[in-house]
């Protein structure tokens, strides 16, 4: 028995991709960036800085004196709105479209030009200053995907107040959790949204939120913004509806510049336990690299790419990836109000066919789903506007990033971006141009990023090893602290390498015989099988490899024999017959061997997700312990792990 191993490497994946010829001759950036950044990281990003507009100029790149309390582009100056709209408008750009937002009623849909958006930015700034919100004041925003979202965004940013959007799926509970958390003085939110043709209602949790907080809250205004008509109830000493103050205020604001270091938002992430964390990031490091990593990764021609991001605005991704990056660098792009298969399940093709959208952006969960649903649906829709293609947020299984990239992308680059709320931008990526790509693997560190995969001790590992994934440089998009906690700042991301100075990001990792890397999910899921320590992500992925099995969740669960025994969740894809657990479970000792082949395979419905997408296996392992259902408050659908525990029960009885 090995007590040595960190993490077993157990699956060979031999494809790779190269870029084609044609984006590799014009792209952004070619093979020599990883050299030149190397050679000076604070130079490759100070040039990267300079890409933005600054009312003053920085005296210091990279300030480590009290680390890892770390600064970036101290003593800059600038507004980071103003980077995201004016400065367009004044390079002669008003006219490019900024949004073409799409409701999620078909023919619901409105064009925002950068000059347009100058004008609402400047007018939303006006109101918040009305209502008595300034530099340092916090935010919170709850909405649904309306271009307001992005504007009420951009206004706090533009007068220095501190956002924190909350996603719009979370309860009146995780609302005044985070509002009282950052102290915000304002709300902004709509009546409700559309989710699945339906009208989903917003403010109703506000009012909620506000009396559950009473006196620990210090929100003065609510400004609502009517977007579904519906009935709502209405304080007259805090509400304020948006059509009748951000749209009569004042088109003219003067932006002002604040210093590099300033916060711009607080984003809470969950993780699967605990009190959420508050994530600090601030303005001058976070957008420098937000806006060149997508410039970089997508291969941006602002001139003619349409580009579109899936994700919600209540989560890092659409803070980073549809306003801050793209924005900053003038982009035209994509917003959808609503869930991918309303009023249809090809709706999202339709709007890809419609936009010409060439640059997509997207996460392994929603791929999955249409892995599932077959290939017509998408060849039914011209899709070969489609350049580069993205996925975030989870390993993507080889199997499905050939899917995407083959059925969706016609052949188009895949980029397998790794990243954290933490992180605040790409940290590994293949280069569209660049990198000839491993399906399943983010490949390598963004240039002027580092990164290793280190033991227990914190030793790098060998090459086809695996251990932990750490970053072992301070990078200019990084966290600043946790809100209101230096002390669990410190404690949760530097105290596990801290004689290295490494930041733990909490993820498993292996190199592969060519160094390159491939992220294996949460350490907190490692699963421990005879000694051996085994990733859920590679025995999903040989799961999903078999042409019956559309997504797959492989969890530890005690057993007497071996200590844990693998055990798997399965859905399978539409054309799949039934009474297939055995072939199955002969296909993953096939493709990676006895040690991970599951010891039980149950076919369920539905695996549970958390609201962003991510499966949380933690509930799995539960109900395979035989702990019945557990708490699912944070699940995107509560209803889902009763329909598996009842399936598994009438396998146990069979
Ligand atoms: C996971 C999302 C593998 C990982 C931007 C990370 C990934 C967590 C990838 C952060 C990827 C994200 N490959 N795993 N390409 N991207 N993850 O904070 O476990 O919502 O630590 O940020 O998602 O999730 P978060």
């Amino acid at each position: 028995m090995s007590t040595e191993e960190t993490l077993s490497n157990l699956l060979h994946e031999t494809r790779r991709f190269e870029p084609p010829a044609e984006l590799a001759e014009s792209a952004n950036v070619k093979a020599e960036v990883y050299a030149r950044a190397a050679g000076d990281r604070e130079a490759f990003w100070a040039e990267a800085a300079e890409r933005l507009t600054w009312a003053e100029p920085w005296t210091r790149v990279l300030d480590d004196d009290n680390a890892p309390f770390y600064q970036w582009f101290t003593g800059g100056k600038l507004n980071a709105a103003y980077n995201c709209v004016d400065r367009h408008v004044e390079a002669g750009l008003g006219d490019r479209v900024a949004i073409h937002w799409v409701g999620e009623p078909v023919d619901d849909k409105r064009t925002i030009t950068y000059t347009d958006l100058q004008r609402e930015v400047a007018q939303a700034a006006n109101t918040y200053a009305a209502m008595g919100v300034g530099s340092g004041d916090c935010v919170a925003i709850y909405m649904p995907m309306i271009p307001e979202a992005i504007v009420a965004m951009l206004a706090a940013a533009r007068i220095g107040a501190i956002h924190t959007v909350v996603f719009g799926g979370f309860s009146a509970e995780a609302l005044a959790a985070r509002v009282e958390d950052c102290g915000a003085k304002l709300i902004v939110t709509a009546d409700g949204g559309w989710r699945r043709g339906a009208h989903s209602a917003l403010k109703p949790t506000v009012d909620e939120a506000i009396e559950k907080l009473g006196d620990r809250g210090k929100v003065s205004n609510v400004l609502v913004v009517r977007r579904t008509g519906q009935d709502i109830d209405w304080n007259a000493d805090l509400d304020v509806w948006w059509h009748d103050s951000v749209a009569t205020a004042s088109t003219e604001h003067t932006p002002e510049a604040f210093d590099a270091e300033h916060p711009l938002y607080v984003m809470y992430t969950s993780g699967t336990t605990g009190k959420p964390k508050g994530i600090k990031h601030t303005t001058g490091g976070y957008l420098t690299q937000a806006a060149y990593t997508h410039w970089a990764q997508f291969d941006l021609k602002p001139d003619t790419d349409v580009y579109w991001c899936t994700a919600d605005i209540g989560w890092v991704t659409g803070h980073s990836y549809i306003v801050y990056g793209p924005l900053a660098n003038g982009v035209t792009q994509v917003l959808y109000e609503g869930t991918p298969d309303a009023p249809e399940r090809g709706r999202w093709w339709k709007i890809i066919e419609e936009y010409k959208v060439s640059l997509f952006y997207t996460a392994p969960t929603a791929i999955r789903s249409f892995m599932k649903q077959g290939d017509a649906i998408p060849a039914a829709c011209d899709l070969s506007s489609l350049r580069v293609l993205g996925s975030v947020g989870e390993p993507i299984n080889p199997e499905a990033y050939v899917w995407y990239k083959t059925v969706i992308g016609g052949g188009a680059p895949v980029i397998d971006t790794w990243w954290q709320t933490e992180t605040g931008a790409t940290m590994m990526t293949p280069l569209p141009g660049v990198t000839a790509a491993k399906p399943g693997s983010a490949m390598g560190a963004f240039p002027g990023i580092t990164v290793d995969v280190v033991d227990d001790e914190g030793n790098s590992v060998p090459n086809g090893s695996g251990g932990y994934l750490v970053v072992t440089s301070p990078w200019p998009s990084m966290l600043r602290t946790i809100w209101g906690d230096d002390q669990r700042y410190v404690d949760t991301y530097w105290a596990r390498f801290k004689a290295q100075g490494y930041y733990f990001a909490g993820d498993g990792a292996k190199k592969d015989e060519d160094g390159d890397i491939w992220v294996l999910g949460r350490v907190d899921d490692v699963m421990n099988v005879s000694g051996h320590r085994l990733s859920t992500t590679e025995i999903e992925s040989a799961l999903v490899s078999h042409p019956y099995v559309a997504e797959a969740a492989v969890v530890g669960a005690t057993d007497p024999d071996t200590g844990q025994a693998v055990v798997a969740y399965v859905i399978l894809r539409e054309s799949a017959p039934g009474d297939c657990e055995r072939e199955l479970s002969d296909h993953v000792r096939k493709e990676i061997g006895p040690i991970a082949k599951p010891k039980r395979i149950m076919v369920v419905p539905e695996l549970p997700k958390t609201r962003s997408g991510k499966i949380m296996r933690r509930l799995l392992r539960d109900l395979a312990e035989g702990r019945g259902v557990g708490d699912t408050t944070t699940l995107a659908d509560s209803s889902i792990m009763e329909l598996i525990a009842a399936g598994k029960a009438a396998a146990t009885d069979e």
